[in-house]
């Protein structure tokens, strides 16, 4: 695990491991080690092999586009070495929940091979619009074609964010998304978000699984839902998505007898007050305005019952691990983020505090933050 500057409060610390005696695995859970690594080494293989063609690809295409400044980190960035062995952490602690029964092996990186093709050649045709993009600042284009993208959301929200082609307003991006995320990840991002599991079984060994009210807001095509809906198998959730594109494709992706969707704003959400027992957020904060993060936040606590837990994945911030501080101030850099550069110093705890939240977890995962917030 990074080493984290923050407080760490209830993080897994792989070294108490080691001082408690282990008992020698059973043939059973050899079997489902093998499996996990196996899976888990063939998705970074293969994120890691897309993300050195498009370097390369992007090399080529560099050679007749306009030339953009060099990025520059404004701090330390983290060998490769050091990032392989974060995410090797990341995954041990992943397979470590799964052993102690968290919930069940992951099902990432079961896509078909026909689809896993599809994708990747998808992902490979995009490329070219991106570093065009990239290269001549082009990240108003879903703004400006108004014909196709309306012009009822929030201004902040219609941008090409990441230079990705149609923001977040079309089906292509939505089938797209979770494999653009797992080239810059290397294939980490599913076991950065399932971190959220593990303070949400802590809370599910209180409460009954069938009475829980639960919603992912921003859920996307479902990254945070399909998983908690795997490892609980009683919980029913409602996703929550300013995008009508990516909730059709988290629609297909999770059973909707358990399921239900509503296309809506995370800072105005269609809840009533006191309503709900567990609200989760994976990848939005740094997505925001200031005044949005601000409003969603208010907007948690209003929906939130007393005693209510909000669950929260997203960057690390600024001093989080502080030899991560120069990789994240290229992340803008590199991409249109237009509100990370204010998220990397917001005072979140502040924030939530306000709000009347006080942290009751918090661990780092490779570039991810991993937080629970109980309100009152
Ligand atoms: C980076 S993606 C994260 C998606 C998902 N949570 C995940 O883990 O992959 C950001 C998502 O936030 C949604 N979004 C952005 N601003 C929003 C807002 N104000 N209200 C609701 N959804 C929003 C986008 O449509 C997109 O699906």
């Amino acid at each position: 695990m990074p080493q984290a500057s923050a407080t760490t409060d209830r993080s897994e610390d792989p070294a108490s491991e080691g001082r408690t005696r282990r008992r020698r695995p059973s043939l059973r859970q050899l079997a489902g080690r093998a499996d996990y690594i196996w899976r888990q080494g063939n998705r970074l293989a293969l994120y890691t092999l897309h993300s050195e063609a498009m370097r390369r690809m992007n090399a080529q295409l560099q050679k007749d586009l306009p030339e953009t400044p060099k990025p520059v980190p404004d701090g330390p960035v983290p060998s490769q070495r050091r990032m392989l062995a974060d995410i090797a952490a990341l995954l041990a602690a992943d397979l470590k929940a799964v052993e102690d029964g968290l919930y069940p092996a992951p099902r990432d990186g079961r896509m078909s091979v026909r689809e896993l093709i599809a994708t990747s050649r998808a992902f490979f045709r995009d490329v070219p619009e991106v570093a065009r993009r990239r290269a001549t600042g082009a990240h108003q284009e879903v703004f400006e074609d108004r014909d196709r993208f309306g012009d009822t959301l929030p201004r902040y929200y219609r941008q090409n964010f990441h230079f990705q082609s149609d923001g977040w307003l079309s089906e292509e991006s939505a089938r797209l998304y979770d494999f653009q995320v797992d080239v810059l990840f290397s294939g980490a991002t599913a076991a950065m978000r399932r971190r959220a599991l593990v303070p949400f079984a802590e809370i599910l060994k209180r409460k009954d699984q069938r009475k829980l009210a639960y919603a992912d807001l921003a859920c996307g095509t479902g990254g945070l839902l399909a998983p908690a809906l795997a490892a609980f198998p009683r919980l029913k959730g409602i996703g929550v998505d300013l995008s009508e594109p990516y909730l059709s494709v988290a629609r297909e992706r999770i059973d909707c007898r358990r399921a239900s969707f509503v296309n809506a704003m995370a800072e105005r959400l269609p809840f009533a007050d006191n309503s709900l027992d567990v609200l989760s957020c994976v990848f939005l904060f740094h997505e925001l305005p200031p005044k949005v993060r601000r409003q969603v936040i208010a907007e948690a606590a209003r929906v939130l019952k007393p005693g209510g837990s909000f669950l929260f994945v997203d960057s690390l911030q600024s001093g989080d691990v502080s030899d991560y501080d120069g990789l994240l101030s290229l992340f803008p850099q590199l991409f249109h983020e237009p509100y990370y550069t204010s998220y990397l110093t917001e005072d979140l705890e502040g924030l939530f505090a306000k709000a009347g939240m006080t942290r009751s977890y918090f661990t780092p995962a490779f570039v991810s933050r991993v937080a629970a917030y109980t309100l009152g």
